[in-house]
């Protein structure tokens, strides 16, 4: 038995998002949009050992399959991170994450003159022109950000 096997056990359905940068467990939670109030079962580990990395966090999420669309969300908080669909104990998707073109409510304008900072209701939305290295436009005010600028 490995050593991520003791710290958190296997799940019969479900999804388990691996290999995230550690420390960013959480973070990547809330992009998902998950606060936990969903009813969920929800297993999360953080800065556990990784032969890849050195140190990593997991989330396991029993009997919900995320699709692409939500789990890209994460690719500029966790870019190698990888998500395992697992159907009757077995991973029969394993995935790695990717930029999508255009990231809507997730990240706020820096720009304080930007009009989705004084319209509290409005979602904030970023194109994505260049994805290597990944840089965000803000579709409102045209600023062009490097993603720790918005986070
Ligand atoms: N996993 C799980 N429940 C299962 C099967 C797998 O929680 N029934 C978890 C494993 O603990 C691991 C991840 O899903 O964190 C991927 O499983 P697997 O592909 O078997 O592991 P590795 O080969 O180590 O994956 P990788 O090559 O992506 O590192
Ligand atoms: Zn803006």
């Amino acid at each position: 038995m490995s050593e991520k096997e003791l710290i958190v056990q296997k799940i019969v359905e479900g999804t388990v998002i691996d290999h995230i940068e550690a420390g960013k467990a959480l973070h990547v939670l809330s992009v998902l949009g998950i606060s936990g109030e969903e009813g969920k079962v929800i297993t999360i580990a953080m800065n556990v050992p990784s032969k890849k990395y050195g140190k990593k966090d997991i989330i396991k999420i029993e009997n919900a399959y995320l699709s692409p669309e939500i789990t890209n969300k994460i690719s500029l908080i966790s870019p190698h991170t990888t998500v395992n669909i697992i159907k009757n104990y077995k991973v029969v998707e394993k995935r790695a994450i990717e930029i999508p073109d255009e990231f809507v409510g997730i990240f706020k304008c820096p720009n304080p003159n930007c009009i989705t900072n004084s319209e509290e209701t409005m979602a904030t939305k970023f194109y994505v022109p260049s994805k290597n290295p990944p840089l965000l436009r803000c579709k409102y005010c045209g600023r062009i950000y490097s993603p720790n600028e918005v986070m």
